[in-house]
């Protein structure tokens, strides 16, 4: 029988843009896999960077053009037909810029391929989330429906966010659309949880950063911020085409490289954080 995989489905989100959604997702992604996670990525960005992230051969490329997340959205074809393998413990469901008709055509009401329409991704990652240990699904800058699709899709939710003043704000209305999703009228998803804040591009040279950091640690518990930080390093520029540049896939970066190192920490972080004591399985559907 095969081994019972994790079954756990993490989005990372923020309507604001550049704050490392989709290098947190790569990264912690590409981490649990070299830790010998089994790991799915979603890319709900119309973006598409995920999905360039992971420098896929031409005929994957070909592949995700006819089967992507957009196909999953707007003709429900079944999410197992999209699923790319990028490595033996690594799969992807690419995103396509047609997610940009998706966000602004779907709409709350029911419509041909669902009832549920905040429930779509939901729905068709349920037969495939227990083949994988983590399913990370990377979120685009909005608060839109592929957002919500993925918060009520996920069991946890992790939030990047600058240590700026300015980022701070972006972050206090992802607490409110969580405290929407999880207890609104409407309870799309009540076993939602705040798996922890994530500062990234992190300089310890400056004050002013410092003493973000330090607030928002002495903020309550739903505000809590992994002890992890990602430093502010020019490597990760280099997402996207790296093995393109340096011959390496990002699957493949020393475990001791200055930019899988951090995220190798938080995936550890992380393991250690979902300990079944904690986070008991929930009602998984
Ligand atoms: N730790 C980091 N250090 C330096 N630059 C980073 C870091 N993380 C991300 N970046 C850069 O910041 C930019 C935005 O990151 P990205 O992951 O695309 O953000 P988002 O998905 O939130 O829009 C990209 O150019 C990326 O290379
Ligand atoms: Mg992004």
């Amino acid at each position: 029988m095969a081994k019972a995989r994790k079954n756990r489905v993490i989005c990372v989100a923020n309507q604001k843009g550049g704050v490392a959604k989709t290098t947190t997702a790569a990264y912690l992604g590409a981490a649990f896999a070299r830790l010998n996670k089994y790991v799915l990525m979603v890319d709900s960005d119309p973006q598409s960077n995920l999905t360039y992230s992971m420098e896929l051969d031409e005929a994957a490329q070909e592949k995700a053009i006819e089967n992507n997340l957009a196909t999953i959205y707007e003709s429900g074809q079944d999410a197992d037909s999209c699923t790319l393998r990028v490595r033996d413990n690594l799969s992807l469901i690419p995103a396509s810029a047609d997610l940009v008709m998706t966000e602004l055509t779907l709409d709350s009401s029911p419509n041909a391929i669902s009832s549920e329409p905040e429930r779509i991704l939901r729905n068709s990652l349920a037969p495939l989330r227990s083949r994988y240990d983590y399913t990370i699904i990377d979120c685009p800058p909005s608060q839109g429906m592929l957002t919500l699709n993925a918060l009520v899709a996920a069991d946890f939710l992790i939030i990047p966010s600058l240590a700026s003043v300015i980022s701070l704000t972006g972050l206090e209305r992802m607490i409110e659309q969580l405290h929407e999703i999880v207890h609104g009228d409407m309870a799309l998803n009540a076993d939602l949880k705040l798996l922890g804040v994530l500062l990234t591009r992190f300089r310890r040279d400056r004050n002013a950063e410092l003493e973000i950091e330090a607030k928002l640690r002495s903020a309550p518990e739903e505000f809590f911020v992994f002890k992890t930080v990602i430093p502010d390093r020019s490597q990760f520029g280099l997402l996207g085409e790296l093995k393109a540049q340096t011959g390496r896939h990002l699957t493949e970066l020393s475990m001791v490289s200055y930019s899988l190192l951090p995220y190798l920490t938080l995936a550890m972080e992380i393991e250690k954080i979902l300990t079944p004591t904690k986070f008991p399985a929930a009602n998984k559907q």
